[in-house]
């Protein structure tokens, strides 16, 4: 059976043509437009930001600010207290003996009704000691990680895609592996990791129904039927139920949770980015081709602008990030401040030469640009001045690569991350 990922640019053109509408798209760099990026260490009041105490209790706070009111939204703090873990498998030799498997529900309420988020975790086998874990969601459901028969079948709702045995938005036994070479299980136990994962479709399933069916109702306030305009959208909820994970793990005496790198691809490279800006327990951010709304530009006109986010994905992001559709320029942040909310915690940024819909030199550009704040916090922020060749990786604490191919997550992608985790996360912090 031949597999192809569907090109979300691709479908998001074609659906925007259909519309009647023509989007704008630039692909030519020398129609990417000047532009100059807010300082991320000036004050909005215009002072500036001298040493680390004042990035960390003033400046650090403020950008945080700022992405929440103007970008991703609000999210509620603290944890529902009802939530709970429960174990609903355990295999002490899976995938040939290599591995510990241990499958977990999160559930949020006391009765158990409502969302739940299956977590797949994956553990080397022979491991002495706590292990340290990337984590991530996944789009099509644990099952499409691995063919190993003993994942569960997801029960989200996800994207159709019969090819990939999602049918009725539900995931089938023909979904089992067919997403596992974006997850390179072997590999990464095989270098002494474990890998944590959990469908993005439990937290909120990824389509525009005013908020209803994902996790925003547990918290809306008596009376309330949506999220406010500063309060969190899909990548909220997505980045939130990240950090619930991330508290299962912490329980986990398998786990060293002072050392789980969360990471994503695409969409959902966004919202580790955010994950990781919001929650400082996450000792390393990886980004995968996340492109507009991650880890690219703004204001560089390449690619997807903020104005076709805003059309193709209303619910993704909080109500007033839609002011900036036409006016990128009055937004208070950019992305290299997103990038610069991971300091001084290693963090890796990936672009694909082919993904040109999320403008892989806004990455980056905008990794480049988040390097003054890694600085300043006595790190080496990233060693590369230009935009390095194709499949030369820069290692520093602000790491980057480009590799060849399209959008997707590949072994390449993969063997940069554990390099990357060997060199920062292995030693500790
Ligand atoms: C679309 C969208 C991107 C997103 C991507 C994905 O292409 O325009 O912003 O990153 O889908 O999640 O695959």
């Amino acid at each position: 059976m031949r597999i192809s990922f569907i090109s979300f640019g691709a479908m998001a053109i074609l659906a925007a043509v259909a519309a009647g509408q023509k989007p704008v798209v630039n692909y030519d760099e020398s129609k990417a437009g000047s532009y100059t990026l807010p300082n991320p260490l000036v004050m909005s009041s215009g002072e500036p930001v001298r040493d680390a105490r004042a990035w960390r209790e003033k400046r650090r706070p403020e950008i945080l600010h700022l992405f929440e009111e103007n970008v991703y939204g609000r999210t509620p703090t603290g944890r529902p207290p009802a939530m709970h873990f429960k174990r609903v498998e355990r295999s002490a030799s899976a995938l040939g003996g290599k591995a510990v498997r241990k499958q977990i529900t999160v559930y949020f309420k006391r009765d158990e009704s409502g969302p739940a988020i299956d977590l797949l975790l994956y553990l080397p086998k022979n491991a002495r000691g706590r292990v340290p874990v990337f984590l991530g969601l996944n789009f099509n459901g644990n099952q499409a990680i691995h063919a190993d028969p003993g994942i569960r079948l997801s029960r989200a709702w996800i994207r159709e895609n019969r090819p990939m045995g999602i049918v009725n938005h539900r995931a089938t036994e023909a979904a089992r592996g067919v997403e596992s070479t974006r997850w390179q299980v072997e590999e990464i136990l095989e270098r002494g990791y474990g890998v944590a994962t959990a469908c993005y479709g439990d937290i909120d399933p990824d389509f525009d129904d005013g908020f209803q069916n994902g996790v925003q109702p547990l918290f809306y306030k008596p009376g309330q039927t949506r999220p406010a305009p500063n309060e969190w959208g899909a990548i909220g909820a997505w980045a939130w139920g990240l950090s619930r994970l991330l508290d299962y793990l912490e329980t986990d005496k398998d786990v060293d949770a002072r050392r789980v790198a969360v990471l994503g691809h695409s969409r959902l490279g966004k919202t580790a980015l955010w994950a990781g800006a919001q929650d400082e327990r996450f000792a390393m951010v990886i980004s995968n081709n996340s492109g507009e709304g991650g880890a690219s530009l703004a204001r560089r006109n390449f690619g997807e602008t903020v104005e076709i986010l805003n059309r193709n994905f209303p619910h993704w992001f909080c109500a007033n990030y839609r002011q900036y559709s036409k006016n990128v320029a009055a937004l208070p942040v950019d992305q290299h401040m997103l990038i610069a909310l991971a300091a001084p915690r290693p963090v890796y940024i990936a672009s694909a030469e082919e993904d040109r819909w999320a403008d892989p030199r806004g990455e980056f550009l905008a990794a480049k640009a988040a390097d003054p704040v890694y600085r300043l916090l006595g790190t080496d922020g990233l060693a590369a001045s230009d935009w390095p060749p194709v499949g030369q990786p820069v290692s520093s604490r602000i790491g980057y690569h480009i590799r060849s191919g399209k959008h997707d997550v590949t072994l390449y992608d993969w063997q940069q991350y554990l390099n990357f985790a060997d060199k920062y996360l292995k030693t500790g912090r």
